[in-house]
């Protein structure tokens, strides 16, 4: 359909028709502010209004779109109109609120209530026609209109949680008095959107449309024509209490809800507040519940933990973007992948084409490898709830297996996911280069190697990247690009697309041990390492960092992980911890023990007094002093040698912005959302404040990563920001 297919200038298209109907004709065109516009048509002899909106890219509701939707209504109405039709031109209805917004700046307009009070209490049939995704504030004006069609395709939701919000415009009285109770607060905790068979069977949608953005239109008139010649009600959501009341009362509805999102929404306010606005809706009557709603709203909006949501809303949206890199940017066309390695990472590397319909070509050293790699591949397919067992099959079948490289002579990108060993990279690269054809990218998953010198054993180190995958794999969102002084644009550019094909939030990153997200873990794990041995026990290092918000501290990582990878007993000389712990065999979850033991049935960890007086002994033998550790100093010397490293890293350029190394915190290691980030946070915290720490640190306790970073101090005297640092 054409970019103004909603125009119409003098005729217009029925439903079920590609030809012009001579019963819609356009009378007037007008346009009420830059972003809306109003048309009035007669259909089949009933005065129908179109207002018209047409904001790109996703026709949020910023101020001249909620002044054009008031000045619509009151025009159209003015105009002698029977019936109004709200609808949007390009790919979508209005999706929210114009984020972008909140923070004040806006010229003065019409609020978003007087639109809304101007269309529910319209003495005239609205109706919202929906094609794309109704959300947050979109689908809250969607709610005050009498009835809502929709496009077969469309998506509704109201995701305000995760901006650290609740919807602030009458969404969390209005959704539940159309879906109900439970509905609504699945749907309001999650931010999840659910599909337009979804909502017709709840009640949100009164008639679907098959086809596209003309048809929604054409049905949409039809409609308002039926409202017109039947009389209609104008039937509207606040008023219809009957789903809402059946909650009246019921505390435990609420109470066992709590209790199934408790795990989930640790840390977070907004879920509470969501669940607390939904639950004044099935106790009080509307206009309390509004006034609850907005009170709530307030305050979340007031708040550190929507600020830094919002934050990082756009942060990873602008992580997407690589300098220099635009639409114009030659992409080398991904359809078919190769893996090396069907390992922990190469298996869940492969899943995530094959998720997506790209065949995949699995490479092993030996068939018993290949098919141990093959059979867990299976296995993670038949765990997941996700997918159907046809789906299982379908995707499996996408995966094919070999033991000959030679098998990657077709693919437009190879993804190496071996041991991590340069030697052996090299290697496996120099065969690359002969087999892979000319233009396929050929990208290395090192989690810390020098990229740059795996790209220099090849004749073409231009299609040479680095794709930093998280384990597992087929789960964290995260991808970390890694950019060779060499690699292409082109390069670049397709690792960066292919990346958000599979579904990945990508961060473009240069060479450096670790890149981003490791060389930052590595400082805060050389902090946790000496804190134990000062006096602070791994339990009270963990449970400071999971009261911040973080899924587990470092040593139930370790747990996690494994205590002995890269151990070898025969080498072990009990000079370090890692050596005493692994030789009283100590290996982590896998076998029970680790810094804490372990439940055999629930896995529930336990601090253990026999790892303590291990590192008590050991910290003894190096002449190291025990004390107590206070909560504060454990938060100071996790967090703090994190930011230095990050602006260091930002210093060298290593990374794009400051809001990048959020976003790979975030997606890659658990930051919690609601803190924005290291960056977000230590601006939150004032840099001013850190740096005085850091020096005073390094002077007590030295380190190269105490070393106070240049941009730091600058910054911090200058009275900048980490977060919106560009290097
Ligand atoms: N306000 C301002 N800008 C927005 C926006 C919004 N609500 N939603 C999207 N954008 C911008 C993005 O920043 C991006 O800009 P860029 O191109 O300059 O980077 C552009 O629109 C396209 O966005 P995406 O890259 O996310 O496009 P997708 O096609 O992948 O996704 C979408 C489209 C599903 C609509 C997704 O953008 C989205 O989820 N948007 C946010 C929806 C939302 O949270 N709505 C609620 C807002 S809060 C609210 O309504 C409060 C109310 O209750 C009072
Ligand atoms: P893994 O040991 O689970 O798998 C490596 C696989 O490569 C094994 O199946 C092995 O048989 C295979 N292999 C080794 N040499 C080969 C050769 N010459 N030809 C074909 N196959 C060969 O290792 P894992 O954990 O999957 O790591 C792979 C790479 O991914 C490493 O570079 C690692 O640093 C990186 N990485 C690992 C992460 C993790 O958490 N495990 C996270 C991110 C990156």
């Amino acid at each position: 359909m054409a970019p103004d297919a909603l125009s119409g200038l003098s005729s217009t298209t029925c439903a079920g028709s590609d030809d012009p109907c001579v019963n819609c004709l356009t009378v007037d065109m007008a346009a009420l502010t830059e972003s809306v516009r109003l048309e009035t048509i007669t259909s089949n002899g009933a005065d129908v209004a179109l207002i018209i909106i047409d904001n790109p890219p996703v026709n949020a509701l910023s101020w001249h779109v909620r002044q054009g939707l008031f000045d619509g209504m009151t025009q159209a109405i003015a105009g002698g109109a029977e019936a109004v039709v709200v609808i949007c031109e390009g790919r979508t209805f209005i999706a929210g609120a114009d984020i972008s917004e909140f923070g004040g700046g806006a010229p003065a307009a019409a609020g978003l209530h007087d639109v809304q009070r101007a269309m529910e209490d319209a003495p005239v049939p609205v109706i919202a026609a929906i094609h794309g995704t109704a959300l947050g504030g979109g689908l809250e004006v969607a709610l005050c209109a009498h009835y809502r069609v929709a496009l077969a395709s469309a998506k509704f939701g109201l995701p305000e949680v995760n901006l650290g919000l609740l919807p602030g415009a009458g969404g969390t009285q209005r959704l539940p008095r159309l879906t109900g109770v439970p509905k609504a607060l699945e749907m309001m905790t999650t931010g999840r959107h659910i599909s337009t068979g979804e909502a017709l069977e709840c009640g949100l949608v009164d008639e679907v449309v098959d086809g596209d953005l003309g048809a929604l239109r054409a049905t949409a008139i039809s409609f308002a024509e039926r409202a017109v010649t039947e009389n209609m009600a104008l039937a509207r959501v606040r008023d219809r209490n009957e789903k809402v009341e059946v909650a009246k009362g019921d505390i435990e509805l609420f109470a066992n809800f709590r209790k199934s999102i408790a795990r989930k929404t640790r840390g977070f306010l907004a879920p509470e507040y969501n669940v607390r606005c939904i639950e004044a809706a099935a106790n009080l009557p509307f206009e309390e519940g509004l006034a609850v709603e907005r009170k709530l709203f307030m305050e979340l909006m007031a708040g550190p933990q929507s600020a830094a949501q919002r934050y990082y809303f756009f942060a990873e949206r602008a992580a997407n973007k690589v300098p220099g890199i635009d639409q114009t940017t030659p992409l080398v066309d991904i359809e078919k992948c190769g893996v090396l390695g069907a390992g922990t990472m190469g298996g869940g590397i492969a899943m995530n084409f094959a998720n997506v319909g790209i065949p995949v070509r699995i490479v092993e050293r030996d068939q018993e490898a290949l098919d141990k790699g093959l059979a867990v591949i299976r296995k993670n397919y038949e765990r997941s709830r996700s997918t159907t067992p046809e789906q299982v099959e379908q995707r499996l079948a996408l995966i094919t297996g070999a033991t000959d490289k030679a098998a990657f002579a077709d693919c437009d990108i190879v993804i190496e996911a071996v041991f991590e060993d340069m030697e052996l990279k090299k290697s496996i690269f120099r065969e690359l280069d002969i087999i892979c054809k000319q233009g396929a990218i050929m990208a290395s998953n090192t989690s810390a190697l020098d990229v740059n010198e795996i790209a220099s054993v090849t004749s073409r180190p231009e299609s040479v990247i680095g794709m930093h995958f998280f384990s597992p794999a087929n789960v964290m969102k995260l991808l970390e690009n890694v950019r060779g002084d060499k690699s292409s644009d082109s390069t670049v550019a397709t690792a960066m697309a292919i990346g958000k094909r599979i579904g990945k939030i990508c961060v473009m990153v240069g060479v450096c041990p670790g890149f981003v997200g490791n060389r930052i873990l590595f400082q805060r794990r050389i902090e946790a390492d000496r804190m134990i041995l000062e006096g602070a026990t791994p339990a009270q290092v963990d449970r400071v960092l999971f009261d911040f918000g973080f899924p587990m501290g470092p040593f139930a990582m370790s747990d996690l992980a494994g205590l002995d990878i890269g151990w070898k007993a025969e080498n072990s000389s009990g000079e370090t911890l890692r050596d005493l712990m692994c030789e009283s065999g100590r290996r982590g979850q896998k076998n029970g023990r680790g810094y804490y033991t372990y439940d055999p049935e629930t896995r529930a960890a336990t601090p253990d007094s026999e790892v303590e007086e291990i590192i008590k002994n050991f910290a003894i033998s190096k002449g190291i002093a025990q004390r107590d550790i206070s909560d504060q100093e454990v938060l100071e010397r996790c967090l703090y040698p994190m930011v230095n490293e990050g602006a260091k890293i930002l210093e060298e350029g290593i990374a794009i912005r400051g809001s990048d190394i959020d976003v790979t915190w975030v997606n890659g290691y658990g930051w919690p959302v609601y803190r924005g980030g290291p960056m977000h946070w230590a601006d939150s915290v004032g840099l001013a404040e850190i740096v005085e720490k850091v020096k005073g640190y390094s002077e007590s306790l030295g380190g190269r990563h105490w070393e106070p970073s240049a941009l730091l101090a600058r910054l911090a005297e200058e009275g900048g920001k980490l977060q919106t640092y560009t290097s």
